[in-house]
């Protein structure tokens, strides 16, 4: 027991070792921590098996997981490029799985410990209950995977608008990087233009940790801009640390980089005016309530749309100032109980936004659930998700329906 206890220590060194030192960037290195700590669940779960000795299948299987969770950091930090298709991508898709199972192990870990404290129970080992949690862990992983892209439509009736119908696409949350490579992209891509929008709404973080390679982002901003029809971005957290590079890329490759500013566009006769509400990290910002409050519409607009990366900003509109918000950064809860076909994730149980959408003060919120799955930073028990709003006139009260 002391020998396992004893061997976690240069374990968790080396890995985190590792990890850091192929980040670049404060985030990065944050996730270089986080990763770290998912190993963490693992030394307990190994220790406590060592002491127990029961349940020793979803243990070992659990463990193996762990394992294949050390690859795709090592072997992304060490190429530093794009995996394709080949083993790095399949890592990549190893280290879901073992994500979920060093939280869902963690939770079973935690309420058992609570409980034989409170009932004074001999045991601190949950045993077979960790099936449960392996089982939510595989079943969350084939479920995320198995959806792909969903897409969502929803039919928001304006009464601005007049137009004969307007349509809008949302993506958030790409984490374009080793968990999203160009083919994944491509793909987003082709299906985001199949249905025909009107103009792309993208809502921060298309880049995610280590991936800052010299030339990297050349395939991103070239198949955004071959989307076939108008693209505004608005910064995410993960974008701050290359903002200083990503942001010009984006404007010269003809995307619409909407970083506190304001931009209107005649589509399918409709005036569209947009703003985008930029992200604190990384430098003093006005605050997004001020931004919001001295951004005025034009008269003439039909349609008031308000970009963010972080819900909470859309708290801050009125239907004097916009008619609809769109953000992401929540991941879909980030953890959820969505494989099981249960509203319930973390942020719900805080009475924060976690994904869908609101009507509120009279304008319309839509919150993003991500467009990646893969890698960091992890999403446990969500799905990514394609959003296609259709815009109509209306005279009477605003609704909606899917
Ligand atoms: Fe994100």
């Amino acid at each position: 027991m002391a020998l396992w206890l004893g061997s976690l220590v240069p374990f968790y060194g080396v890995t985190l070792w590792g990890v850091y030192r192929g980040g670049r960037t404060r985030n990065d290195h944050l996730m270089a921590f986080v990763v770290t700590g998912c190993f963490g669940v693992y030394g307990l779960l190994g220790a406590g098996a060592l002491l127990a000795w029961q349940a020793r299948w979803p243990v070992l299987v659990g463990l193996g997981l762990g394992a294949a969770l050390l690859a795709p950091p090592f072997v992304m930090l060490a190429r530093r490029r794009d995996p394709g298709r080949g083993l790095g991508w399949w890592l990549m898709l190893a280290s879901q799985p073992a994500y979920a199972f060093a939280f869902w192990g963690g939770c079973v870990l935690g309420i058992w410990l609570v409980s034989t404290l409170a009932t004074g129970a001999a045991s601190f080992w949950p045993g077979p209950w960790l099936w449960v949690a392996l089982a939510l862990a595989l079943w969350g992983s084939v479920w995320g995977l198995a959806l792909g892209q969903r897409v969502l439509r929803l039919r928001v009736e304006v009464p601005r608008a007049r137009g004969p119908g307007l349509r809008l696409l949302q993506l958030s949350d790409i984490h374009f990087g080793p968990g999203f490579p160009l083919w994944k992209l491509r793909a987003l891509c082709d299906q985001a233009a199949a249905l025909a929008p009107d103009l792309v709404l993208i809502t921060g973080d298309l880049v995610g940790p280590f991936s800052d390679s010299p030339g990297e982002h050349d395939g991103l901003v070239e198949t955004l801009a071959a989307l076939p029809a108008p693209v505004l971005f608005c910064p995410g957290n993960h974008d701050m640390p290359r903002w200083r590079t990503l942001g010009p890329e984006l404007r010269a490759g003809g995307v619409t980089v909407l970083e506190d500013e304001t931009v209107c566009l005649d589509v399918a006769g409709e005036r569209v005016w947009v703003l985008g509400v930029g992200f604190p990290w990384g430098r003093a910002r006005v605050p997004a309530a001020e931004v919001i409050r001295g951004a005025v519409p034009p008269d003439d607009a039909s349609l008031r749309l308000v970009l963010s990366h972080g819900p909470a900003v859309l708290d801050h509109l009125s239907a004097d100032s916009a008619d609809m918000g769109f953000a992401g950064h929540t991941h879909g809860g980030p953890v959820s109980l969505g494989m099981l076909g249960l509203p319930v994730s973390i942020l719900r149980l805080t009475a924060s936004h976690d994904k869908g959408l609101h009507h509120r003060g009279g304008v319309w919120h839509y919150v993003h659930s991500g467009n990646w799955l893969i890698g960091m930073p992890p999403r446990i028990g969500t799905a990514p998700e394609i959003v296609v709003v259709e815009v109509v006139p209306s005279a009477g009260p605003a609704h909606s329906c899917c």
